[in-house]
């Protein structure tokens, strides 16, 4: 597939790094709006690995050219100061879809450390990828690209559960930089 990657950071740079390997045309970019317009245009699916902060005005810049695409929110809900910036009613996807009504936002990878997005592990152990959509089609096109960068993806039900998932998120980033336990640790669903 034509992935367009939105952030070149960690997450980005990445998760761009595993789309490659598995064979997918990659084009990353990062704060540059003209550039980012380009490949929203031309990206079959769009990965928004920015701040949370950033997304309202990537989305204004993307505008029309998500429409009838896969846009996969990866970004956590989460303040300057690190808190939760959105509670139990919303979620910074549905918030994203509400800036662009017609695409088919999908939320997905943002419980998984950049250490693990590349290749789907953690200290020898494959994680889990929580992927969350309204869109049965686009929800099963995000599934398949975390298995192809050796993620375990499952499916996490409506887009409505992004309001679970950010928060899970939260808890890794408390886990891994509050509580000790360090960047190479995961979520991981035992079935
Ligand atoms: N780090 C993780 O392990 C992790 C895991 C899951 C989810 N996330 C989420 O993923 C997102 C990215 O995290 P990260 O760690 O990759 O951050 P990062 O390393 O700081 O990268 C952020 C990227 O966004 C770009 N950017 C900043 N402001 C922008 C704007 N207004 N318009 C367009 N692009 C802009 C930056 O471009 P410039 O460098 O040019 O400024 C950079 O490429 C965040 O929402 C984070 O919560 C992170």
């Amino acid at each position: 597939m034509r992935i367009s990657v939105i952030g070149d950071g960690n997450v980005g740079s990445a998760l761009a790094r595993g789309f490659e390997k598995a064979g997918h045309t990659v084009s990353t970019v990062g704060n540059d709006q003209a550039r980012i317009k380009e490949l929203a245009a031309s990206g079959e699916v769009i990965v928004l690995a920015v701040p949370f902060g950033a997304l309202e005005q990537v989305a204004a810049t993307i505008g029309n050219a998500a429409d009838g695409k896969v846009v996969v929110d990866v970004t956590n809900a989460l303040t300057p100061d690190f808190k939760l910036a959105l509670g139990h009613t919303t979620s910074g996807a549905e918030e994203l879809q509400k800036k662009l009504p017609n695409a088919k936002v999908v939320k997905g990878f943002n419980t998984v450390f950049s250490s693990a997005m590349e290749t789907g592990q953690n200290t020898g152990t494959q994680l889990t990828a929580f992927i969350a959509g309204d869109d049965t089609e686009a929800k099963n096109t995000v599934i398949e690209l975390a298995k192809g960068n050796g993620l375990d993806a499952v499916d996490a039900g409506p887009l409505a559960n992004a309001r679970l998932l950010e928060p899970m998120a939260f808890l890794q980033i408390q886990l891994g930089f509050m509580f000790g336990h360090g960047p190479n640790i995961g979520f991981k669903l035992v079935r």
